[in-house]
């Protein structure tokens, strides 16, 4: 059966002017990799009828079944919530984003099926899953060093950078978070589930939209305001990278004696001088400047303030050794009392109003200073 669907998708028709699933040569030349079709009966066999067995994964719009192709390709197979639009929505955003793009940290999708009510993505699959899994909960199934950790941050944010700075259009990914960052057989990241993502053309400052994504990574702009910007997903990476080095999670939990969000824990930790207090004690050894610079720079990406966190591009520099990060411009992060209320705390964490319109000017000249050597 072929994904006649695809052809009610104006973005894709704006981007292609072809139909999904043709393999083609574009008016310029130039190749453009389109999805393969799967055959349901193909993805039944893969994965023994989508046996429980199978099952790698939940997600909120999908079960994830490992499957093995007939040539012995080993694949990820999602299939999503049938009934709801939501789903059906999903899946062409997930088609619509990643069929056309390719970098190393991002994970590949092989292709799609379309039959009769079942909306189907299949994936590469990741031997080592999400770092949720590896990272939290009572049943840590891996040990992850330092050097892995901090691959993984390096990892995602080159990721994160080619699709909000090299992609045309941009893309945010709007959902960065623990279960969303796969690992493959080596422990290099992937970021998955593009579910959520929206293309972001070059003319436009920011999108006004529902909210959509998971409480303790989103950004204080975009739960107040609906405003999304690329700096949101700079947001959730800031918190995801507090989770890496922690192994804790990003939600409301009990920590340093009250009740507050990991990021509100590590900046209390970071004025008293004590940001080693956040490190997983499953870390046995790693180099503390490099922790704490990771800590730091994290910080510079959860603040208030949308324009004064770092493009991508500059993460990755900060991440890296040869630069000074300056900290007389690092500002603190909206601190919340409970879900979704702002608390007054202090004037200097008040979220400015404007800060969402600046997506693409940030304060790149003076976070980070060229290394003294
Ligand atoms: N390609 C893959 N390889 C291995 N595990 C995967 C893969 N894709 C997803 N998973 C597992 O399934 C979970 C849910 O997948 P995800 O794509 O995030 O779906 P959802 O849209 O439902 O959140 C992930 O957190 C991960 O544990
Ligand atoms: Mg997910």
């Amino acid at each position: 059966m072929s994904c006649s669907c695809f052809g009610s998708s104006s973005l894709r028709q704006k981007r292609h002017g072809k139909h999904a699933n043709e393999l083609n040569q574009d008016e310029e030349g130039v190749s453009i990799v389109k999805t393969k079709n799967f055959s349901y009966s193909a993805l039944v066999g893969a994965t023994n009828n989508f046996h429980r067995s199978n099952k790698i994964g939940r997600g909120g719009f999908g079960t994830v079944y490992k499957g093995v192709l007939k040539n012995k390709r080993e694949v990820a197979v999602k299939v999503l919530s049938a009934e709801s639009k939501q789903g059906e929505r999903e899946f062409m955003t997930e088609i619509d984003t990643i069929s056309n793009v390719k970098h190393p940290n991002l994970v590949e999708l092989l292709g799609c099926c379309v039959y009769q009510h079942n909306r189907i993505l299949v994936y590469e699959y990741l031997e080592n899953s999400s770092i949720d899994r590896a990272l939290m909960g009572s049943q840590r199934s891996i040990k992850l060093d330092w050097g892995k950790r901090s691959a993984i941050c390096m990892g995602t944010a080159r990721g994160l950078a080619y699709l909000h700075e090299e992609v045309v259009p941009h893309i945010v990914h709007r959902d960065i978070k623990a279960s969303n960052i796969l690992l493959d057989e080596n422990f290099h990241p992937k970021i998955g589930d593009f579910g959520l993502a929206k293309l972001f053309p070059d003319d436009i400052t920011h999108i006004s939209t529902k909210i959509a994504g998971t409480t303790g990574y989103l950004a204080p702009e975009y739960v107040l305001g609906g405003q999304l910007t690329m700096k949101a997903d700079v947001y959730s990476f800031g918190v995801l990278t507090l989770e890496v080095v922690s192994g804790r999670s990003s939600g409301n939990t009990n920590y340093g004696g009250g009740q507050k969000l990991l990021v509100e824990w590590a900046w209390e930790l970071y004025e008293e001088g004590k940001l080693l207090d956040l490190v997983d004690t499953e870390l046995e050894e790693f180099p503390k400047d490099e922790v704490v610079r990771h800590m730091k720079v994290a910080l510079f990406c959860t603040q208030a303030t949308a324009s004064r966190r770092p493009l991508m591009s500059q993460v990755i520099k900060m991440l890296s050794r040869n630069v000074k990060l300056n900290e007389t411009q690092l500002t603190p992060p909206v601190f919340f009392e409970d879900s979704g209320r702002q608390s007054g705390k202090s004037s200097k964490n008040k979220l400015s109003e404007t800060s969402a319109s600046h997506q693409m000017s940030s304060f790149p000249i003076t976070i980070t200073e060229v290394a003294p050597r």
